[in-house]
């Protein structure tokens, strides 16, 4: 299945910033199922209805959780005496910078390492478990166990993956070494994951969304409205990888110099320009070449050029964190620093809000109902981290959307627990069919 979303530009209001001007609000989604090879990527899970039926799973799950800033092995176990239980262990392991942008080959020989460890740790390397594995990267997802990789994104550029199914080299990497055996039941976005390990709790939930080191949302969407997937009932999950928005030229009337600068030196340019606008691989950096051209045209710091930015809170930890970097700031200075940051997190705030504003749209008018009630399960450092990031996001989704009731759900266990959990289901559904 593929679609193709295109987000249209409504208006743009520019905030008065001193010399920096830049705040965009309000964009509409249009989505448009289109034929195969499309640049925009699409995944469904069409367990996710059976998913929120009451829970009967029972067993143990391991989950792989790859593409964030942590890589993650988990293990989740469902126990169900009389009321459903949820147990999880979980372990995060470094993915150093060589293997990010080594060869495929040395990537998925050190996932498979890093099971092995914590299989070996928890005592259950002889055992087969079904495994499921989130891959937070744009994928062609082909069958619930099977995903090609489109591109990387968010700094990995390892050889040989794009284009491979990602479970089908796991599966190489384990069988390689011999020690464990392994069932890749599900592999998964993390938006999805998020949006299911919301959904646990909160049937409402019908959107995943994530502010991180990348950023990305999911929705259910009807299937009569997906003319590339064979059915009109029920709903399907769409992955909407809205991270590639702007790559098509939609985003080229408001892209400044400073994200044509990001994205001129990143590891993928022209890809991913949206992302590249918000998320938090790119938002230092972002305050970083503005203070930059600030610092250039005298304006702080008497003309001196920093070479890094941390993310400021109070002025006082500002004034610490410039004097670290050997500047002697004025307080006209740490006022500006803090009044970049401020724009650049919340015209990502406002992004974000104006696509998610998009989708609760479109869900609406699914429903066809005045007034939407929904939740949207959210995960991701910037969404958790950021002092005011969420406050701000909440408050403009809730001014462009002002018929729609939207609970925003913080996913606590990040989106390994929904692989393992899809994994759970699928592994149950698989059984019964047997
Ligand atoms: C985590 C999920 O909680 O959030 C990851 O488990 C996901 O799969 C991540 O990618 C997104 O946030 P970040 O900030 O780590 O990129
Ligand atoms: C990037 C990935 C996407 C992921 C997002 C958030 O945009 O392409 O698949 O969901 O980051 O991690």
């Amino acid at each position: 299945m593929e679609l193709e979303s295109t987000l249209v530009f409504d208006r743009a209001v520019k905030l008065p910033c001193r010399r920096v001007k830049f705040i965009y609000i309000n964009f509409s989604l249009r989505i448009n199922p289109v034929s195969e090879g499309s640049c925009t990527v699409v995944w469904a899970v069409d367990h996710y209805d059976v998913f929120l039926c009451p829970h009967t799973e029972k067993g143990d799950f391991l989950a792989l959780d790859l593409g964030g800033t942590n890589f993650r092995v988990l293990l989740v176990k469902v126990s169900d005496n009389g009321r459903q239980k949820v147990e999880m262990e979980n372990q995060i392991y470094a993915i150093p910078e060589h293997l990010m942008r080594g060869s495929g080959t040395q990537l998925f020989d050190h996932i498979a390492e890093c099971l092995a460890n914590f299989m070996e740790k928890l005592g259950i390397k002889d055992r087969k478990l079904p495994l499921g594995f989130t891959f937070s990267f744009p994928c062609r997802q082909t069958k619930l166990d099977e995903s090609l990789l489109v591109s990387w994104t968010k700094g990995f550029k390892c050889s040989s993956v794009e284009g491979h199914d990602v479970v089908a080299l796991l599966r190489k990497a384990i069988r390689k070494r011999g020690d464990f055996d392994i069932d890749i039941v599900a592999v998964i976005n993390d938006t999805v994951g998020t949006m299911m390990t919301c959904g646990y709790d909160d049937h409402n939930c019908e959107v995943g969304l994530i502010v991180g080191t990348g950023t990305n949302a999911c929705y259910m969407e009807e299937m009569r409205h997906l003319e590339t997937v064979e059915g009109d009932e029920g709903r399907m999950c769409v992955n909407m990888e809205w991270g590639a928005f702007g790559d098509n030229g939609e985003l080229e009337d408001l892209r400044t110099e400073f994200e044509r600068e990001i994205d001129c030196g990143s590891l993928n340019p022209g890809k991913q320009l949206f992302e590249k606008m918000i998320s938090g691989m790119y938002m230092g950096e972002l305050v970083q070449l503005i203070l930059v051209k600030m610092a250039k045209e005298g304006y702080v710091f008497q003309g001196r050029v920093m070479s890094a930015l941390a993310h400021p809170r109070t002025l006082q930890d500002l004034l610490r964190v410039l004097r670290e970097l050997g500047l002697d700031p004025s307080p006209e200075d740490c006022a500006a620093t803090q009044r970049v940051c401020q724009v650049v997190s919340t015209c990502a705030a406002h992004l974000c809000a104006a696509t998610l504003a998009s989708v609760l749209r479109q869900i609406r008018d699914n429903k066809a109902t005045d007034r939407l009630r929904t939740t949207v399960g959210v995960d991701g450092s910037v969404y958790k981290n950021h002092p005011q990031f969420a406050q701000r996001m909440h408050r403009m989704v809730h001014r462009l959307v002002p018929d729609c009731d939207v609970r925003f759900l913080y996913s606590e266990d990040g989106s390994g627990m929904g692989a393992a959990m899809v994994t759970a289901v699928a592994y149950r559904l698989d059984m019964q069919h047997a």
